[in-house]
């Protein structure tokens, strides 16, 4: 079986799908890994290293591609890429496949096998295979030294000759997978932290990380049974808000991570907070890309308003792109080694791994959700 690794086709994304580690795993097993020229150079693997992993380095996207039984990709590729794959190629990358209906039915027609990464259960037996958590721990962890950097300020606590100076506060808005490593990290820094998030089943991760769990009452059940935020309705969204305004008067950081799966980011720091938040501070807003946490974000900029930088950073993940990449891989070849039986795809659509992350199979839409919004 021969397994193709591309260069991604976003020109500012530094991670790959494989690294050379995980080639040599592969190749010992008897996979034949086929790399495009280059694709390693963002995260520091040179041709090189793939080869003496035991890799074929390949010098163009079409040859690769015309070879590939197996293609393993980090970004969704775009319609017009998927034009160079062969029949019944399988494919295993992020593929948006909530919002990205015209790439699903792509795939569909030209009837690939596609797996989507995003779309892996999020369950214990999955654990390994969860690369939305990987990319999110990392976000986290870059978005608190984007803060401190920032910072006019320490972040810790410092007695000295001249006097003492007092820690800087981080407050940490929604306390998933990004936040609590945002929490951990700027704890490690020796902030003060406290953090906030809908659902209340997180109070006590946030303890255990030593941050202070800010509580309120929102009148309404606000976890989904899969354990995401549910949308809150327009009366808890002001209490939560609320809640915040009065918090943020005394904050030098706000690290912001809430997001509601298939929906905009919801708005949680209005411009009056930002107003109201002492100057030289910073917001980091990690939800840029859904929309933005905070009203006057800018996906991909830094803009400084009424005294406040507010950071709407993108794919935080690429910027380091060597773990990113070590862990993507290792993420991706567990699903991988999931779907294959010596040697050979062998897939058993009753297992809820294989079913969940499964987008196209035989010119069918296999995902009941994606399915649901396709067809719609
Ligand atoms: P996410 O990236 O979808 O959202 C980030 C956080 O924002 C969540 O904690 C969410 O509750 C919070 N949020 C949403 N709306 C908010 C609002 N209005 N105000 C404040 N906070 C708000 O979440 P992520 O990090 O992907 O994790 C979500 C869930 O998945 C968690 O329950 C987590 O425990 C679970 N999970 C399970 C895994 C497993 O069992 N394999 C692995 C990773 C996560």
């Amino acid at each position: 079986m021969k397994i193709a690794v591309s260069n991604e086709i976003n020109t500012l994304e530094r991670r790959v799908a494989l690294d050379p580690d995980r080639v040599q795993r592969l190749s010992k097993s008897g996979f034949d890994i086929l790399v495009e020229q280059g694709a390693g150079e963002g995260a520091a693997s040179s041709d090189q290293l793939y080869q003496d992993a035991g890799a074929t380095i390949v010098g163009s996207k079409q040859d690769l591609f015309q070879q590939a039984d197996v293609i393993l990709k980090l970004n969704k590729p775009s319609v017009e890429e998927v034009d160079l794959y062969k029949e019944n190629t399988t494919l295993i990358s992020f593929l948006d496949p909530l919002t990205d209906h015209d790439l699903v039915k792509k795939l569909r027609d030209k009837n690939i096998t596609s797996f989507s990464m995003e779309l892996v259960p999020r369950i214990a037996r999955a654990q390994k295979m969860d690369a939305l958590s990987s990319m999110s721990s990392l976000a986290g962890y870059k978005a608190v030294l984007i803060a401190a950097d920032a910072l006019p300020k320490y972040f810790p606590m410092l007695i000295t000759a001249a006097g003492t100076i007092a820690p800087s506060k981080v407050l940490v808005l929604g306390a998933g997978v990004a936040g609590l490593q945002a929490i951990a990290t700027a704890r490690r820094l020796g902030a003060i932290v406290s953090a906030y998030d809908v659902r209340p089943a997180v109070k006590e991760q946030v303890e255990s990380l030593g941050g202070n769990f800010l509580e309120v009452d929102l009148g309404e059940d606000t976890e989904t049974e899969g354990g995401y935020a549910k949308a809150l309705s327009e009366e808890a969204q002001r209490k939560g808000q609320e809640m915040i305004h009065d918090h943020v008067k005394g904050i030098d950081v706000v690290i912001t991570t809430a997001l509601i799966p298939g929906r905009a980011a919801p708005e949680l720091i209005t411009e009056d907070m930002v107003k109201d938040m002492p100057a030289g501070s910073v917001i980091v807003d990690l939800a840029a890309e859904a929309g933005g946490n905070c009203k006057l974000t800018k996906a991909g900029e830094i803009v400084v308003e009424h005294g406040v930088s507010i950071h709407g950073p993108l794919n935080l993940a690429s910027t380091m792109s060597v773990h990113a990449s070590q862990l993507y891989a290792r993420n991706i070849i567990a699903l991988f080694e999931h779907l294959v039986e010596e040697g050979k795809l062998n897939l058993d659509f009753e297992d809820e791994i294989t079913q969940g992350a499964c987008i196209t199979h035989q010119g069918n839409i296999i995902n009941e959700r994606v399915k649901s919004l396709v067809d719609a």
